[in-house]
């Protein structure tokens, strides 16, 4: 396996982000955790082969073998700064944006954080604010993109089967796809919170894979809601129309019920 060529990728990412140091390495515990140990005097991507400590959402392991595409952005914010809800809705449109313009066709968006093709996933997001003892706070994006289909996802239920780029089509080089997953995290931070609501409220629905179908909702204390899905705020949170009125969700796990026919 080639370890990516940062000059390729620097070149890829463009003059806007000349900046930005980009960092290629074999095999890392997680990329997201190892721009948590960096000192980020620069904002900074990485990319590995593999990883052997990949992490998801809610603690979960991103499973990582070598020849995924694995991506992380970090740079310094303020102390103090909090992660803006829609911040990875945002990285998603970006992405979903990249990808079409790579020729991949039909990325679209499930809330809060996944990259679905047909309803399967293909990549995951992950936003986290790091704390730091000397280096203050930073935030770090991490972009998990399938190239294989996983094999575990003909074993997953219907709503979470995954799927890897090479079934949907021409696989672009790695460097492509790892400067268009850095390039979405870097517009995405970039972003003003008043622009982060402005393109929320443009882009969103065109990327929306759970407008209008019936979903159930798990909270992290194990607690579900059920509804239709009706789009998310301009601030990312999820409008679902229950039996009992609308409610704006903030944070679960979401569920399409039935699958995605
Ligand atoms: C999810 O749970 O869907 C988010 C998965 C994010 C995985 C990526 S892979 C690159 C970066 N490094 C990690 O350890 N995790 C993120």
């Amino acid at each position: 396996m080639m370890t990516s060529n940062p000059r390729t990728i620097a070149e890829r990412l463009g003059p806007k982000w000349a900046h930005v140091a980009v960092e290629c390495l074999d095999r890392v515990d997680s990329t997201s955790a190892w721009l948590a140990r960096a000192e980020l005097k620069r904002p900074t991507m990485v990319t590995a082969e593999e990883q052997t400590r990949g992490r998801g959402r809610r603690g979960r392991r991103w499973a990582s073998p070598p020849g995924g595409l694995y991506v992380s952005v970090g740079w310094k914010v303020l102390p103090g700064t909090l992660i803006p809800p829609a911040l990875p809705l945002v990285v998603g449109i970006y992405l979903c944006e990249g990808l079409e313009a790579l020729g991949i066709t039909g990325p679209r968006l499930k809330w809060p954080n996944d990259l679905v093709v047909n309803g399967a996933k293909l990549a995951g997001i992950l936003v986290e604010s790091i704390d730091n003892a000397t280096e203050g706070r930073s935030f770090v994006i991490g972009i998990g993109l399938n190239l294989q289909t996983p094999s575990e996802g003909a074993h997953l239920p219907p709503d979470r089967e995954a799927i890897g780029l090479e079934d949907i089509g021409a696989v672009p080089a790695r460097e492509v796809l790892v400067a268009a997953a850095a390039r979405a995290a870097l517009e995405a931070g970039s972003l003003e919170p008043a622009a982060v609501s402005a393109l929320m409220a443009e882009q969103w629905p065109a990327w929306d894979a759970l407008a209008g179908r019936v979903c159930t909702i798990e909270h992290a204390n194990g607690e579900t809601c059920q509804g239709v899905v009706q789009g998310v705020t301009d601030e990312g949170a999820l409008r679902l129309e229950t039996e009992e009125g609308f409610r704006i969700l903030w944070s679960g796990e979401c569920r399409v019920r039935g699958g995605w026919e």
